[in-house]
Order: C-alpha cells, then sequence, then structure tokens
C-alpha cells in the first residue's frame, strides 16, 4: 500500500487527479471506475482544469460508477447520475455514452445488477477505481456485515450512512433507504485502487481500515490485500 499523507484538501485534490490523469495518458482507452460524494470533488475540478487546458483528452476513456440510490432517476438532483454529469462528465470531453452509473429505477434490480457486472467484464475490467471512504468503512455503499459482498448487489443503507447522506437532502427522511453497489468483486479487480479521504472524522476510519485487522465488519479493510492500492489521506 502507498500511503500519502497530505496537509490540506487542496494537495489531496491534486494528487488524486494527477494520478487519475496520469493513467488516462498512459491508457487513453481506459476504464475509470468513478465515486460520488463530498471527496472527490476537488479531485473533479483539478481534472476539468486539466482537460480545459489540454493537458488531457478524455475522448476514449469509459468510466464505470460505483453506486446509485433505489428509486432515483437520472435527472433528481440527488441522484449519482445528476451528481457525475454536473461534477465532471459535462466539463470534460468525455462522450457521455461511455459513462456508465447503474439504473437506480430498473424495473428488476437484480437483472440490473447482473448486467452491470457483465458490462465491467465487456469493459475488459477497471483500470483505476477511485473510492471514497464512509465513516463506518463502507466502500461504494458495501456495508458493514459478516462477508464479504462479491457481486453488485442492492443493500439497505446503515442508518448512520443514511445520517450522513441526508446533508444533500431536504429531510432525512427524502433519502433512500436502498441503493445498488458494486461489490467487492468489481473493486477488488479493479487494476489499480486509488481511496481518498479528508477530515478528522475520518482518521479514526483510516486507521482501522488500513493499520488493522481485515474485516467485512469494516469493509475498506479488504482492500490492504490489494496488490496497488494508494490512499491519501487529508486531516484537514
Ligand atoms: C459514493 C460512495 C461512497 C462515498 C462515501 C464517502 O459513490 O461510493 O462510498 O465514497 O460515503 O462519502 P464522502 O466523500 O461524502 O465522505
Amino acid at each position: 500500500m502507498n500511503f500519502i499523507k497530505v496537509n490540506t484538501y487542496e494537495e489531496l485534490s491534486s494528487r488524486a487527479a494527477a494520478i487519475i490523469c496520469g493513467q488516462v495518458a498512459l491508457k487513453p482507452k481506459c476504464v475509470l471506475g468513478l465515486a460520488t460524494g463530498s471527496s472527490p470533488l476537488g479531485t473533479y475540478e483539478k481534472i476539468a482544469e486539466k482537460n480545459r487546458a489540454g493537458e488531457i483528452d478524455f475522448s476514449k476513456v469509459k468510466t464505470i460508477n460505483l453506486d446509485e440510490y433505489v428509486g432515483l432517476s437520472g435527472d433528481h438532483e440527488q441522484s449519482y447520475r445528476y451528481f457525475m454529469n454536473n461534477n465532471l462528465f459535462k466539463h470534460i470531453n468525455i462522450d457521455i455514452d461511455n459513462t456508465y452509473v447503474p439504473n437506480g429505477c430498473a424495473t428488476d434490480i437484480e437483472a440490473e445488477c447482473k448486467a452491470y457486472d457483465s458490462l465491467i467484464e465487456d469493459l475488459g475490467g477497471i483500470d483505476l477505481q477511485l473510492l471514497g471512504i464512509g465513516y463506518d468503512g463502507h466502500i461504494g455503499f458495501n456495508e458493514p456485515d459478516t462477508y464479504f459482498e462479491k457481486a453488485t448487489h442492492m443493500v439497505t443503507l446503515d442508518s448512520s450512512t443514511i445520517e450522513a447522506n441526508s446533508r444533500f437532502f431536504a429531510s432525512r427522511n427524502d433519502v433512500p433507504v436502498t441503493a445498488i453497489t458494486m461489490g467487492m468483486g468489481g473493486i477488488m479487480s479493479a487494476k489499480r485502487v486509488l481511496l481518498i479521504a479528508n477530515g478528522k472524522g475520518k482518521r479514526d476510519i483510516i486507521e482501522k481500515a488500513f493499520f488493522g485487522p481485515i474485516t467485512p465488519a469494516l469493509p475498506a479493510s479488504i482492500l490492504q490485500l490489494h496488490p496497488n492500492l494508494t490512499v491519501i489521506y487529508s486531516e484537514n
């Protein structure tokens, strides 16, 4: 594991953007696994800046996102499709048809999950997976459990996750209680994993996840077994 501690969110975002753009420069037709949440916002801004400056070309890149709320369509402001379109895709020269987010409004969620795993395979796997980490150690929406779930699946969100995500909704009751998430198989099969976290509040979970025992009770801990993992943490 390559553990990088930086002093500011700005530095975290610059480093993460440099790694992602480095991946695209190395393999212009690469597949990027992407995350939503507040952690990657700075990274996405930096990527867009580099793209605007003509430093990096996303025209051949494909992206696949980790998760989506069940019941929210892509035009719902709190859906992860909407988040990705507005915080990254519309600011870079990517072909929107090459961007994939699970369909939270699929009539058959189980079939949607299966199709998502087939899609990862059809794309030839993920070259670089970007992750954030929840206060309970979740990655994607893989919540603490008694086993690691391999396939893309539907989850019931933990109350701490609902609480944390309620800041984006009008009220806690508006937060969907279920979501589709890529499973540990998809995440662990990425050739490279980049996890970013910031804030004093994440220090404890970062320590436990990357320097403590590997356990499904703390889903991110499985990343210790990934052969190419970079963690960037800023306390501020
Ligand atoms: C989002 C996702 C989640 C977030 C996590 C941290 O696509 O997969 O696992 O990465 O909840 O969220 P923030 O960055 O808002 O602290």
